[in-house]
């Protein structure tokens, strides 16, 4: 992914992005506005909520086109508002002043304009870990957007480096996973407890479910 700095953020200065990223988990999540409504409701649930994306080893980072000082003035109405719960941005904002990220990472919206008809970011975000992007989710201006989803597409990457597994659509911490098509028959056998397969016409094998808790690291 690619490199910026040194930049100001609300919490700092990131002299390097590449060094401050490491090769850990990180998420970069861009806002359009700083005092604007749905962003107060981002940032405050992103800040009640980072105690969880902490436990899964993930930082986060915030970001938009106003200065450090816009920043820092922000997030006191932020952490007063409701969606914190009493919880402080203890996350650095980035001060993407130049737009130079926001231009590298494509995160300017084509259709928003704030008041003075400049452009803005829309709601980008970017789940990184050692310097490369995972995955990516892009929302419009106008939509805020779901925090628990991010956790969830955490706990699903996490689960499949750890276990060799994939997870199918609408999937939630606990459910059973499936097999990943790379995977043989035998390797599947030998690595979970219960193999299940779900019949279909075709007959091919190729629904494979399984319990990731029985995962042995046999292979
Ligand atoms: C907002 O945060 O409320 C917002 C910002 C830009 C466009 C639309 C909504």
């Amino acid at each position: 992914m690619p490199n910026f700095g040194p930049v100001e953020t609300s919490r700092g200065r990131i002299e390097d992005w590449h060094a401050e990223l490491g090769e850990g988990w990180a998420v970069l999540f861009s806002h359009p506005r700083d005092y604007t409504p749905v962003c107060t409701t981002e940032l405050g649930t992103a800040a009640r909520m980072s105690g969880e994306f902490a436990r899964r080893g993930v930082r986060l980072y915030s970001i938009s086109l106003d200065g450090a000082d816009s920043h820092a003035g922000w997030v006191r109405d932020v952490e007063q508002a409701p969606w914190a719960g009493g919880a402080e941005v203890d996350f650095p904002i980035i001060a993407d002043t130049d737009g130079r990220v926001a231009e590298l990472y494509g995160m300017f919206d084509p259709r928003e304009r704030d008041g003075a008809g400049n452009a803005v970011t829309a709601r980008a975000v970017f789940f990184i870990q050692g310097r490369r992007v995972r995955a990516s989710l892009l929302y419009p201006a106008s939509s805020g957007r779901d925090f628990d989803e991010m956790l969830r597409l955490i706990d699903s990457m996490q689960l499949a480096d750890a276990k060799r597994v994939a997870t199918p659509a609408n999937w939630r911490p606990g459910d059973r996973a499936m097999v990943v098509p790379g995977l043989s028959d035998a390797e599947a056998e030998a690595l979970f407890d219960g193999v299940d397969r779900v019949a279909v016409p075709s007959g091919r094998g190729y629904l494979r479910m399984v319990d990731p808790d029985t995962y042995r690291d046999e292979l």
